[in-house]
């Protein structure tokens, strides 16, 4: 992409919320990552601090009638995305309850988009989360395009801080190199209107 052209937007989403949680940093290497591949714009968007309660719209989101000025606000931040990176835990076996509840606040601001998913745990890395969270996106319209899988104990130091291997920041930068791939047809695919969408 040529500097004059103006760039596709990637919103990074971390989907834990809880007090001293890692996601913000995991999300933080993974914005610095983006940044530094230059080929999107980069946007945080931290669960935390959109504070969606758990759903609460009376209309189902198919009828894009809210109520509610959390999520017109959710609303908009999505739909402003090209592309979505998930920072995603793994808990008790699955993706979180907070990413859960906001992916069913909204339907067509999601659909036709890729995503990459950043998966992290104890034990797992992960994975099972993000095996787990697939359907549920492919549901959505959304296509999963790679993931980067973090095992916590490999890469906490004694202090908590997260320190990645190059082998790590090679992941994560393939992972934007297919986002960037795929962005432009993606985009592309959302101008042609959905008879699914009415
Ligand atoms: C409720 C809960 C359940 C967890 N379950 C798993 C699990 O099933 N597999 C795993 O690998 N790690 C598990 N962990 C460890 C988390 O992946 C790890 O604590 C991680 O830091 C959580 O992300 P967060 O700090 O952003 O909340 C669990 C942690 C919590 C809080």
């Amino acid at each position: 992409m040529s500097t004059s052209e103006k760039k596709f937007r990637l919103h990074v989403v971390v989907a834990s919320t809880r007090p001293g949680r890692v996601g913000p940093q995991v999300a933080n290497w993974f914005v610095d990552r983006a940044v530094a591949d230059g080929e999107f714009e980069v946007r945080l968007v931290d669960l935390a601090e959109v504070g969606l309660p758990l759903l609460d719209e009376p209309e189902f989101a198919a009828t894009g009638i809210y109520v509610h000025e959390h999520t017109r606000r959710w609303s908009e931040i999505v739909s402003e995305a090209d592309a979505i990176v998930f920072v995603m835990p793994e808990y008790n076996g699955g993706f979180t309850a907070p990413l859960k509840n906001a992916l069913d606040y909204l339907l067509y601001e999601w659909k036709d988009k890729p995503v990459g998913l950043v998966s992290y745990g104890m034990s797992s890395g992960g994975m099972r989360a993000a095996h787990m969270i697939k359907p549920v996106l492919l549901g959505l319209g959304m296509v999963p395009v790679g993931g980067v899988i973090l095992h916590l104990r490999q890469v906490l130091n004694a202090e908590g801080e997260l320190v990645t291997s190059a082998a790590l920041d090679a992941s994560a930068d393939d992972m934007l190199g297919e986002l960037a791939r795929v962005t432009p047809a993606f985009a592309a695919l959302r101008e042609v209107r959905s008879p699914v969408a009415g």
